[in-house]
């Protein structure tokens, strides 16, 4: 994991089951990954309104919740959902290679 495009294995796919999350550390860039009924999704670990880690908010279908002050995202766009956050977060490229779900550290914002 030296190189920013490189693709790296955040968890073995049969430990991702539906519903869960895993995080990794991808060169100091905290990163979130969900499975939502068997698709995976990848988003930056921090919360838009005032940096909260969001993987320990409660995921429930496709959003998180952020533990803080409540503010909801999406984990497949990295939308605001509602306030107090207004700012997506970043989402990141994920593939299946091999049995392991990869990510790969490029952020993407959604636009309006
Ligand atoms: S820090 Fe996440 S909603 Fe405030």
């Amino acid at each position: 994991m030296s190189q920013k495009s490189e693709w790296f294995d955040a968890a073995a796919e049969s430990e991702l089951r539906p519903g869960a999350c895993r995080t990794v550390d991808a060169d100091g860039v905290f990163i979130a990954v969900f499975n939502v009924d068997g698709h995976y999704y990848a988003i930056e670990d921090v919360c838009s309104h005032e940096e909260e880690i969001l993987s320990t908010g409660t995921f429930e279908g496709c959003e998180i919740t952020c533990p803080r002050h409540g503010a909801r995202f999406s984990v497949v766009t990295g939308a605001a959902l509602s306030e107090p956050a207004y700012e997506p977060v970043a989402t990141f490229p994920v593939r299946v290679q091999g049995g392991w779900v990869q990510v790969r550290n490029e952020r993407i914002y959604v636009t309006a």
